[in-house]
């Protein structure tokens, strides 16, 4: 069966990648493309219908972004958000121009027509706004489908050639309704079926992995995280024990990170997973490095040594398997309105030299994280696993200020190993993006029974954040930062003061380094 394919063209807005989401919810597969892409590449994908997304611009204002007029031709329904809207009004022959007010915020659509579009709305319905133009004057062969006070063509439509334009942004959860619009879009008016789903992905990913590796060796470095575990059980599937995975213990990992990693995938899952023991190698390098960018890259070189030394033993390998995500292979388009196309690679084990000359295998670079996570427990990964949250390449080494020893590894090892045991038990725990203990450079003074004591200080970091690039501090109950503060004075020998970190993400950063 040929995959029904939806291209979401990027206009600039922030939270395009919502759209693709969205439409994925909808068991779609959709592929996030610049707005400038050439006709060519488009026609490439077949694709069955296109969304054009928000973006800051105003579309009469020069070098604003456009699409290929071509897009019009194709032949396919087209719906335009926002900008796309406009965009869409514009250059199919409408007046587009200011609204007195510039619109934000919550509005009350009025929809004049429902036709399939808006089935199963009411006549008056909640929806997100957030625009300074809007459609005066429809193109020829448009009517409207709905208004707002504020847009007297907040929604509209040629019946006959399929294209749609929204004012507003059905995308984000403020638009209650805004799914079955989706919905309405894509399965009655384009007439998709939703059959993209994790088992029909797991399904072709096989046969394609399969096809692609024919009877070579494949090597992945595995990390513990949800990235390259979910890439490790879907590769292990596929093909079985030509899949060889390399763990290096480089001693700055979490407590019991190893032997879980060992027993998961060893024990139960019995994949070929090679463990490199390069906890000495790691620490001896790393002796008398205090400054943070020094020590990131002593490791990162290390891990790559270790990571060669390790493959070379498993004789000819053609392929490296990395757990390579979407939102790493997106050209993105920046706010600003250019294309800024910033392509970045894994940074933990992407960092593997070229000329180790390994054709890359990545199964998971069509997938949004919350989708390698419905990936992960469809395979059958455990939940601990699959919700996890992220972990450093370089480990418990960004989390001890200063130098890195045996004994300072083990004191914040222990003492993060309570924070996570508590923040586990916490209900909001799905909520926080990450928790953990941070070893700081001081001694302070305190008082145990009738000693004085001159220990050290462990930060606690817990923060909310739903992409890392901002977060807040979270709002923990108190009993809870109490009890990890107890414990951790009390179980770990050589703490006597716990301090809880209350800054956000600008202008702190969520590691201490
Ligand atoms: P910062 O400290 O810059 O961290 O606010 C943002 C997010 O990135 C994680 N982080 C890393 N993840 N390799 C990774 O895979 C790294 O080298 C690395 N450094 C920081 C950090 O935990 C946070 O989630």
């Amino acid at each position: 069966m040929e995959k029904q394919t939806v291209v979401v063209m990027d206009f600039g807005a922030q939270y395009n990648q919502l759209i693709a989401r969205r439409v994925r919810e909808c068991n779609i597969y959709c592929a996030l493309l610049p707005y400038n892409t050439p006709i060519s590449k488009i026609r490439a994908l077949r694709p069955r219908a296109i969304i054009m997304t928000g973006g800051p611009s105003s579309v009469s204002r020069n070098g604003s972004p456009k699409c290929d007029p071509m897009i019009f031709d194709l032949g396919i329904p087209i719906l335009g958000i926002c900008y796309g809207m406009q965009l869409m009004g514009y250059m199919l022959g409408g007046r587009v121009g200011q609204t007195k007010r510039r619109e934000y915020g919550h509005a009350d659509l009025i929809v004049d027509r429902k036709e399939k579009f808006f089935s199963g709305l009411k006549r008056k319905e909640k929806v997100w706004m957030s625009h300074g133009d809007q459609v005066l004057k429809l193109p020829k062969g448009f009517v409207r489908l709905a208004h707002t006070k504020n847009s007297k063509i907040a929604s509209m439509c040629d019946f006959e050639k399929k294209f749609y334009g929204v004012q507003f942004h059905p995308e984000v959860a403020h638009t209650p309704k805004g799914m079955n619009i989706f919905r309405n879009f894509l399965y009655k008016v384009v007439g998709l079926k939703p059959t993209w789903t994790m088992k029909s992905f797991i399904k072709e990913s096989i046969r394609d992995i399969r096809c692609q590796v024919g009877k070579e060796k494949v090597v992945l470095g595995l990390s513990g995280g949800v990235d390259s575990s979910v890439a490790a059980v879907l590769l292990h599937r596929a093909i079985g024990r030509k899949l060889h995975c390399i763990f290096v213990d480089n001693g700055l990992l979490r407590k019991d990170e190893k032997e879980q990693v060992v027993d998961r995938f060893k024990r139960h899952l019995h994949v070929n997973l090679h463990v490199a023991d390069a906890k000495k190698d790691f620490l001896e390098e790393l002796e008398g490095a205090v400054d943070p960018e020094k020590k990131r890259k002593i490791i990162g070189r290390k891990f790559i040594r270790v990571f060669e030394r390790e493959a070379k033993k498993l004789g000819r390998v053609n392929f490296l398997g990395q757990g390579t995500l979407y939102p790493d292979v997106i050209e993105s388009v920046s706010a600003k309105g250019g294309p800024s196309a910033t392509i970045k690679t894994h940074h933990n084990v992407g960092a593997l030299p070229k000329k180790m000359h390994f054709k890359l295998i990545e199964p998971l670079r069509d997938l949004f994280k919350d989708e390698v996570r419905r990936l992960g427990k469809e395979l059958g990964l455990d939940d601990k696993l699959v919700y996890r949250q992220p972990f450093p390449g370089p480990g418990l080494a960004v989390r001890i200020i200063g130098g890195i020893t045996k004994q300072r590894l083990y004191i914040l090892r222990e003492a993060d190993a309570i924070v996570q045991e508590e923040m586990e038990k916490y209900d909001g725990y799905r909520g926080i993006w990450q928790s953990f203990a941070v070893l700081l450079p001081v001694k302070t003074v305190g008082v145990m029974g009738d000693e004085r004591t001159y220990e050290n200080v462990v930060a606690i970091r817990i923060v909310t954040s739903l992409d890392a690039m901002t977060a807040d501090w979270a709002k923990i109950p108190y009993d809870i930062l109490g009890r990890i503060s107890n414990r951790i004075i009390n179980e770990v020998k050589g703490v006597n003061r716990v301090v809880y970190d209350i800054s956000s993400k600008p202008p702190s950063t969520i590691e201490w380094e």
